[in-house]
C-alpha cells in the first residue's frame, strides 16, 4: 500500500473513533488535543457554549472564526469540519443570505454534523463528504476559507494549499488555525503513525508551512496568533500552534 493512502485510511479510521464517542473527549484521550500533544485545544467564547456542547469534540487547535473577516451573504469553507463546530459558529457571522460548508473525508463525521445541524435548527449549512486534496467543489466558488487542526494530517500539503488556492474566488482570504513544528521530525517519527493521526508527525516546520503557502499563490501570508504546545524532546523537535492568514 502506499504511504499516503496508508496515512489517510489511519486518519480516517482515528476521527470515525472519535464521531462515535458519546461527547466531547476535550483533552484527554483523543485527538489533536490527546495525550501526545496536550494543551492544544483553545477554548471558544462562553456566547457560544449551545453550539459548543453539540459540536466541539475537542479536537480543534484554535479559533480560526475570532481571527477571520467573515461579512453576511460570504459562502464560507471550513476544511475537515469534524462534528461541525467552527462551521457552525461561520454561519452564524456570514447570516441567512449566507452559507458555510463543512468538507471532511470521514463519512462518520459528515454525519455527526449532520444531525448537529438538525438539533441546533441552524439551516444556512451544508456538509460535503470529500478530502482536501481533491475538493469536489467549483474554481472559485468559496469567498474565505477555514480550518482547525487538520492540514497537518494531510500528507501533501501542497496539493492542500493549492486546492484551497483554486476553490477561493479572487481576492478571497483563509484564516487557519494549525499545528506546525519548531526543528524538523524524524524519520521515525514519520513513520509513527498514531503520531501522524494525533496531529503530531504530519506537522511541517513553521517557516516552511508559511513558504507552501506563498508557493501555492497567497499574499500576505501572515501568523496571527502562535502558543507552543509541546516539546517532543525524544524527536527533536517542538509542536506550536498558529493561526495564520492569507489571501488569494
Ligand atoms: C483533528 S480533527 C478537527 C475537527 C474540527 N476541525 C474541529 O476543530 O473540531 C480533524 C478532522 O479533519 C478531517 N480530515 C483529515 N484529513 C482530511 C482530508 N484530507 N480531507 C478532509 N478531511 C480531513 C478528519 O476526518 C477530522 O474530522
Amino acid at each position: 500500500m502506499d504511504t499516503e493512502k496508508e496515512i489517510k485510511n489511519a486518519v480516517v479510521e482515528r476521527y470515525t473513533n472519535a464521531a462515535l464517542q458519546e461527547s466531547g473527549c476535550c483533552s484527554s484521550s483523543c485527538g489533536c488535543g490527546g495525550d501526545d500533544a496536550p494543551g492544544m485545544n483553545e477554548y471558544y467564547s462562553d456566547a457560544d457554549q449551545h453550539i459548543i456542547e453539540e459540536a466541539d469534540l475537542g479536537l480543534g487547535c484554535g479559533n480560526p472564526t475570532a481571527f477571520s473577516e467573515l461579512k453576511e451573504g460570504m459562502t464560507v469553507l471550513d476544511l475537515g469540519s469534524g462534528a461541525g463546530i467552527d462551521v457552525f459558529l461561520a454561519a452564524r457571522e456570514v447570516g441567512p443570505t449566507g452559507k458555510a460548508i463543512g468538507l471532511d473525508m470521514t463519512p462518520a463525521m459528515i454525519d455527526r454534523a449532520t444531525k448537529n445541524r438538525e438539533k441546533l435548527g441552524i439551516t444556512n449549512v451544508e456538509f460535503v463528504l470529500g478530502s482536501i486534496d481533491s475538493m469536489p467543489l467549483e474554481d472559485g466558488s468559496v469567498d474565505y476559507i477555514l480550518s482547525n487542526c487538520v492540514l497537518n494530517l494531510v500528507p501533501d500539503k501542497q496539493k492542500a494549499f493549492q486546492e484551497m488556492f483554486r476553490v477561493l474566488k479572487s481576492s478571497g482570504k483563509f484564516t487557519v488555525s494549525d499545528i506546525v513544528t519548531v526543528g524538523e521530525v524524524n524519520e521515525d517519527a514519520r513513520k509513527d503513525l498514531s503520531l501522524w493521526t494525533n496531529c503530531v508527525s504530519g506537522a511541517v516546520e513553521k517557516m516552511q508551512y508559511v513558504k507552501k503557502l506563498r508557493e501555492a499563490g497567497f499574499s500576505d501570508v501572515t501568523i496571527m496568533k502562535e502558543k507552543t504546545v509541546n516539546t517532543f524532546r525524544e524527536y527533536g523537535f517542538g509542536l506550536v500552534s498558529i493561526t495564520v492568514s492569507g489571501t488569494k
